[in-house]
Order: C-alpha cells, then structure tokens, then sequence
C-alpha cells in the first residue's frame, strides 16, 4: 500500500526495487517527484530547489535552501591539477566520455568522502558533485574549442555560473540573458530524476556493491551516453538534420521507419513506461517555441519537428505501439539554439539527472536490506559435455 497503488505480490517480485522518490502513471502521463508533480515544479521551482527535494525528501525552507546553495557555492571549484585532465584528451573526444571519467577521477582527488556508510561523506561528496558538474561540463566544452577556461563566479546563481562558463571569455564581460536561464533551469528540473530509468538503475547496481558515489555516478554517466537513452537528445537532432538536407520528405522517412530500415528510428518517439504522452515533452516543446522565439532565431527544424511529430501521431503505426514524443524529442532543438554543439546535449541531460541518481543512490544505501545487485539467468547454453582435444575437433 503506497497511498497510489496497492503494489500486488506480482508487481513487486517484477519490481526491481521500492522507492518514494519519483512516481511514474505511464498510461495517464503522470510524473512526480516526491508527490509534487512535473508541471508545478517546472513551473514554480528551480533545480536546486528541486535538487533538494529529491535528495531530502521535502521543499527546503528559505534557511534550507539558503544553506544549502551556500554548500554548493562553497565546491564549485576543481582542484587546479584536476585542469590537466581536460587536455589529456583529444580535442574531438565527446563530452560524455570526458565527463565519466572526470567523475570517476573526483573519488581520487577526494578520498575523505568514499565510504557510503558515513553520512557526512556522503553529504559533502552529494555536495561536491552538484557543485562540480558544470563545472567539468564547461571546462570539457572550452577545451574542446580551444578557449580558456573560466573561473566559477560564484556571485552568480547555479544556471548562470555554468552558462558563463560553457559561453564566457576572459576578456569581456559576459551577459547572461535571463529567460534563457530560466528556461534552463526548467528544463534540468524536468530531468532532474525518471525513478528506475536505464542510468539510475545502473547507480543503484554500482553502488549496491558499495562502490562510492563518484564510480556508481560515473556509471551512470556512461549508461546514459546511449542513444537508446540520453543520447536520444543528440540523435534526434542528428536525424532531423538529415531529413532537412533531404528536403524535409517526411512522409519519405516515416515510411523508412516502419519499413524498419536498419538504424532508421524515430528517435526522440517511444518509451519503455510511457504508452501516452511523455508529460515533460509537453512543457518542452512549448518551451522550444518561445526561446526561438526570444532568441530571434527561426530554426526550420522545429518546424520540421513538429510536422514529424504531426504525421506519427496521426499514423497507425505509432499510435498502435503507443509511440509518442519523450522528452529528447525537442530538447535538441532548445539547447542549438542556446549556443551548445550537438554532442553537448546529453551533458546537459546528465547535469539535470544528476540529483536523481544522487537521490536514488542514497535511497538504496539507506535501506538495511539492502543486498548486492545479482540478477539471476535463465541458461539456454549446452547441456554438460566433455572437453576433447584438438586433434579430434
Ligand atoms: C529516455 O526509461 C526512462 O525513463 C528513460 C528516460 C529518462 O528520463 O530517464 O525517459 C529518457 O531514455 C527516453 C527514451 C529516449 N530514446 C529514444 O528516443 C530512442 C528511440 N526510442 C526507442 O528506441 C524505444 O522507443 C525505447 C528504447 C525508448 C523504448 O523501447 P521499448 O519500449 O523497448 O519498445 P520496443 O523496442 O519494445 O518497441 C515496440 C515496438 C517495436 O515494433 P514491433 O516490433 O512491435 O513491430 O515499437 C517500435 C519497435 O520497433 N519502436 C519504434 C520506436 N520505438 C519503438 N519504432 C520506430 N521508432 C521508435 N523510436
């Protein structure tokens, strides 16, 4: 009995875990995070309030957030040998990769905050990654370009430091516009956590080991990196990109996609919990609109977005296997206009998701039953035989 659904003997067994954190209704599109739901958080809040509820359990009071900013205010710098990292790549590596690593590499550069059954190190290490984050982001995407590195300015708020640091330069004052802020803080609390998605199951997994909160997050960064998953978001923009260059056929492309042509996927369409419309690409798309909008910057693919979106809703074949828009479906579309290269996108995912798994984590580590991950199998392989030599093979 959770209050929503009475979890039947066979759900829980299928389950894989419980959790008060986040409650999905894929068939009525319902998403909520400790009981408040989507739309009013997005609407109302900000990340690190929300950032906060998840990882606490309830909406700080102003002293609450006040403290717990000035926490996130105190970590937001990397240690200066932690710099040398960044170069040690090559300059086309994808963010992602970079960013896995770099957070496996924190639990080495912060080894008084790696034993899971320390509440106070899992707080300051909770802390130092929600600090540190951006800044890895902003600092992977300036090496990438070439362009030095920023300093955290921590005068600013959390959306606006990272901005300032993705698109800032040292030799002139760098004006944050504060509806793109806003929206982009909307957007990393609409991704803020998705209970057991591929990413936050693969942290409880790593971390069900015992493993510290830097690795299993690491794990969770490179779960997310697929296409199946966050990568969607760089998929889809990809994908309308190559529609437009050939003309914007629409119809020709969907009628690739149900010819299931090898690789060729709506992507940005369909969901494993879903089966209506996925609630934060509702308040995304409206989102697309109005930053273009602001922005001043017609992008034709949002049209073409939305004409895509039109015809497979309107098709059999999506609405039989209950395939609509999720939330990467017009989140690419959002950040190009922002100013971050497409292979950015998914880091902007894992920014916002990274309070979830934080989140999630904890949950698990909390719980006095907790038991190492250790899926069983049913074997399809031979049955016992005996080893021959190679001679007779
Ligand atoms: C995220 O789990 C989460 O909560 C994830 C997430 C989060 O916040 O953490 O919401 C974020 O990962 C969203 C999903 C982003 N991925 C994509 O947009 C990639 C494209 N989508 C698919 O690959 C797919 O829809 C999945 C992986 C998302 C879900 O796959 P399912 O539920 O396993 O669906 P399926 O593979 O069983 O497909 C059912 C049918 C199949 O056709 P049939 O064999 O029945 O004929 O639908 C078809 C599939 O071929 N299908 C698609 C399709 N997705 C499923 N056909 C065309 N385009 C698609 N995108």
């Amino acid at each position: 009995e959770t209050g929503y659904v009475t979890l039947d003997p066979g759900f829980v067994n299928t389950a894989s875990c419980t959790s008060a954190i986040t409650y999905i209704d894929g068939d009525a599109g319902i998403l909520r995070y400790r009981g408040y739901p989507i739309e009013e958080l997005a609407e109302r809040s900000s990340f690190v309030e929300v950032a906060y509820l998840l990882i606490y359990g309830e909406l700080p009071t102003s002293a609450q957030l006040e403290d717990f900013e000035g926490r996130i205010r105190e970590h937001t710098l990397l240690h200066e040998d932690f710099k040398a990292f960044f170069s040690g790549f090559p300059r086309d590596a994808h963010p992602m990769a970079v960013l896995s690593s770099a957070v496996s590499a924190l639990s080495t550069f912060y080894q008084d905050s790696l034993d899971p059954s320390d509440p106070d190190q899992v707080d300051i290490s909770s802390i130092r990654l929600i600090s540190k984050l951006p800044t890895i982001a902003a600092y992977a995407y300036k090496t990438s370009i070439g362009q030095p590195l920023l300093y955290p300015d921590n005068s600013l708020g959390y959306i606006e430091n990272f901005l300032r640091m993705s698109f800032g330069l040292p030799t002139v004052p760098y004006e944050i516009d504060p509806e793109i802020a806003r929206v982009l803080d909307m957007l990393f609390v609409l991704h803020a956590d998705h209970e057991q998605n591929c990413s936050t199951s693969t942290v409880r997994m790593v971390g069900s080991s015992q493993a510290n909160l830097f690795s299993s997050v690491s794990a969770g960064v490179n779960a997310l990196f697929g296409p199946l998953h966050g990568g969607a978001n760089q998929a889809v923009l990809e994908m309308l990109e190559r529609i437009h260059q050939n003309g914007d056929d629409v119809d020709g492309f969907v009628r690739r996609v149900k010819a299931k042509e090898p690789g060729v996927k709506l992507m940005g369409f369909g969901h494993r919990v879903y089966r209506n419309y996925d609630p934060r690409a509702a308040v995304v798309k409206k989102a697309t609109r109005e930053v273009l909008d602001r922005l001043g910057k017609p992008d034709p693919l949002l049209d073409l977005a939305m004409r895509l979106e039109e015809v497979a809703l309107n098709d059999d074949y999506f609405v039989e296997r209950k395939l609509y828009p999720n939330v990467d479906f017009y989140t690419g579309v959002i950040y190009k206009a922002m100013g971050f290269p497409t292979n950015a996108f998914t880091v902007l995912f894992a920014l916002g998701r990274l309070p979830g798994w934080i989140a999630q984590w904890r949950e698990m580590m909390a719980d006095p039953a907790l038991k190492i991950g250790r899926p069983r199998q049913v074997y399809t392989g031979s049955p016992e035989r005996h080893y021959t030599g190679i001679e007779k093979r």
